[in-house]
């Protein structure tokens, strides 16, 4: 489940390294719209409203001033999402725009580069601009750098010779910076973030929220049109978590995020309503249901009978992305009132134009009842460790009536059993925590009949810069820290078995939760220890006949074991042999997650 939140997008799995790189929603003339950025000796560096833009969407820029008698470099410099990944292997792609607002006798070189903050100068290029330049001019330049320094204390600047610039005015917009990304893609991934997540198999990527996709209100609502296209032409948006997304990570990045990592998308639609609790009146949803077919037209549409199709054919991709799960909002339970009608114009109108989708209702199941009757449901829960493994039988007891689930957020956040959001949360997910997940998850397996998708929540936290914890992936501008509750998550999604098999059920108010599946010739049990004992099994397998040896993968560790940058690997998987008989022994360690892999003839 992904959404711009931590810096998970911007800052995160958004390979861009330089922040506020286009001033966009920025107040101009205030100090707070130069984020990230810092003059360089006595330049002095404003953001403007600009009076001839880059572009509509981009109306701000940055005016670089070289008071008279400057000596030396001047210029600016940008430090990066929290520091500036380094690396002597890379070659990284810089970009800018730049204009002098009125002609000029200047000739002279912009010095651009990387350097540490104390000014050792890793890689430098060098651009020759003249003042009589007085439209915007793009400079794009390659920088190598020579080392690769242990410190992300690191700052791209842009500078010139103060002597020979004296007394010059240039304007500066959309600057960017890319290391390599994730498969290549321009404008793409990280590699090392885009990787991890890669490696966890994962088979669905739930998009663009979460509260993200909703608005703080109305006018700040995620808009699929304004986050596609040339990069100049996107305005970003004052996002729900505090902070200003580029949307440099738009729709069709979110796609071929999906397709490079081989998932396929949910993807949310707005469904009227924003966090302020303002629902669009029943008489005025028109307009946002034709953006929501805009948008899946967009991802879907035949380029020949749609114009957003065309559009997406256009920026390199005439295929149709393959999309078969639309969710009408987010958590409508906030606001289930006007969800009756919101869901019913929505579902009604979607359901109308591309009738082999299947479409999530995000409201509580069956309350109220809606019309037409959702098929699917996106359920989600955070809640304490216990709760998860006390809640493993939670879909046994569903109705097999046709309606189909979606765990679409769940995650063990703290032990305070009287507010689990209140004190106690966890920074990062623990043993304890991602045990019960666990116990869940046995669960969701053994209820997959009903259950057709989960998905941990959230994703991406930037422990630099974040909202809400824990999350399932942490990092900072150089390094990854998958959790215990990646590991879980990893350990569940390779481990995947195509039949369930019945098995004696574990104790519903026990500490010991296992689920029993088979994929072709490996029957794979799956156990979650919950409790602070290590406890012993017996499992018997009468009428299949197993080979003597098997693996065991075990995740453990104590309660509040956890991986954070401090301790990047407390708690990792580790996979050993294990002596397999039709009755077999094994004993599970206390708060552990268990995949045995038993080979079958
Ligand atoms: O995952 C964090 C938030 O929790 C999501 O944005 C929202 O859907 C839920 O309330």
């Amino acid at each position: 489940m992904f959404e711009a939140s931590k810096q998970s997008g911007d800052g995160g799995i958004y390979a861009e390294l330089l922040q506020n790189r286009a001033f966009q929603q920025v107040v101009p003339n205030t100090a707070a719209a130069l984020y990230a950025w810092a003059p360089i000796n006595s330049a002095s560096i404003n953001v403007i409203t600009d009076p001839i833009p880059l572009s509509n969407a981009l109306p701000n820029s940055l005016k670089l001033t070289i008071p008279s008698g400057t000596s030396g470099n001047v210029g600016f410099g940008n430090e990066g999402y929290w520091g500036i990944n380094v690396n002597s292997s890379w070659t990284y792609e810089a970009s800018f725009y730049y204009k002098f607002p009125g002609a000029s006798s200047f000739s002279g070189n912009l010095i651009i580069m990387l350097q540490s903050s104390t000014g050792t100068v890793y890689a430098s290029a060098s651009v020759h601009v003249s003042g009589s330049t007085t439209t915007w001019t793009q400079v794009l330049v390659s920088l190598s750098p020579t080392s690769s320094p242990a410190s992300t204390a690191n700052n791209f600047t842009v500078t010139v010779d103060g002597a020979s610039a004296s007394g010059e005015t240039i304007h500066f917009a959309m600057f960017s910076l890319f290391p390599p990304t994730f498969k290549g893609r321009a404008n793409g991934l990280r590699m090392d973030l885009a990787q991890t997540l890669y490696d966890m198999k994962p088979s669905f990527f739930r998009l663009p929220g979460g509260n993200n996709l909703e608005g703080q209100s109305f006018s700040s609502r995620w808009q699929w049109n304004a986050t596609v296209g040339n990069l100049i032409d996107r305005p970003g948006r004052m996002g729900d978590w505090e902070y200003i997304n580029t949307d440099g990570l738009g729709l069709l990045e979110y796609m071929y995020l999906c397709e490079d990592m081989e998932m396929q998308p949910i993807m949310a639609v707005w469904a009227g309503y924003s966090l302020d609790e303002y629902s669009i009146p029943e008489d005025e949803l028109a307009p946002y249901i034709q953006q929501a077919i805009d948008q899946i037209n967009f991802v879907i549409g035949d380029p020949a009978a749609s114009e957003p199709a065309a559009l997406r054919a256009s920026l390199g991709h005439p295929e149709p992305f393959p999309l078969q799960y639309v969710e009408i909002g987010n958590e409508d339970f906030f606001a289930s009132e006007s969800y009756i009608y919101r869901w019913r114009y929505f579902a009604g109108n979607l359901s109308a134009v591309f009738p082999h989708l299947k479409l999530i209702a995000t409201s509580y199941p069956f309350n109220p009842v809606l019309d037409p009757i959702p098929k699917h449901y996106d359920n989600h829960v955070y809640q304490t460790p216990g709760w998860f493994a006390e809640n493993s039988f939670y879909y046994d007891s569903f109705e097999r009536n046709g309606t189909y689930y979606f765990e679409g957020e769940y995650a063990a956040v703290s032990t305070n059993t009287s507010d689990v959001f209140g004190d106690g949360g966890l920074v990062y997910p623990d043993m304890q925590g991602s045990s019960g997940e666990a116990a869940f998850m046995t669960g969701l397996e053994r209820n997959s009949d009903i259950v057709f998708a989960a998905s941990y929540a959230p994703l991406l936290m930037n422990v630099a810069q974040y909202q809400w914890t824990p999350n399932l992936v942490s990092f900072d501008a150089s390094q990854v820290y998958p959790s215990t509750s990646f590991y879980t998550q990893q350990l569940f999604s390779v481990n995947r078995g195509t039949e369930y098999l019945p098995s004696t059920l574990p104790t519903v108010n026990g500490t010991l939760y296992w689920s029993v599946t088979r994929d072709k010739s490996t029957v794979i049990i799956k156990i979650a220890n919950t409790g602070m004992a290590a406890e012993q099994m017996i499992f018997e397998l009468p009428s299949i006949s197993v080979y003597s040896t098997g693996t065991a993968t075990v995740l453990s560790g104590s309660a509040t074991s956890s991986n954070s940058p401090e301790t990047p690997n407390a708690v990792m998987p580790v996979t050993s042999q294990i002596k397999i008989g039709e009755s077999f022994s094994y004993t599970a360690p206390a708060y552990s997650v268990n995949v045995l892999r038993v080979k079958v003839q």
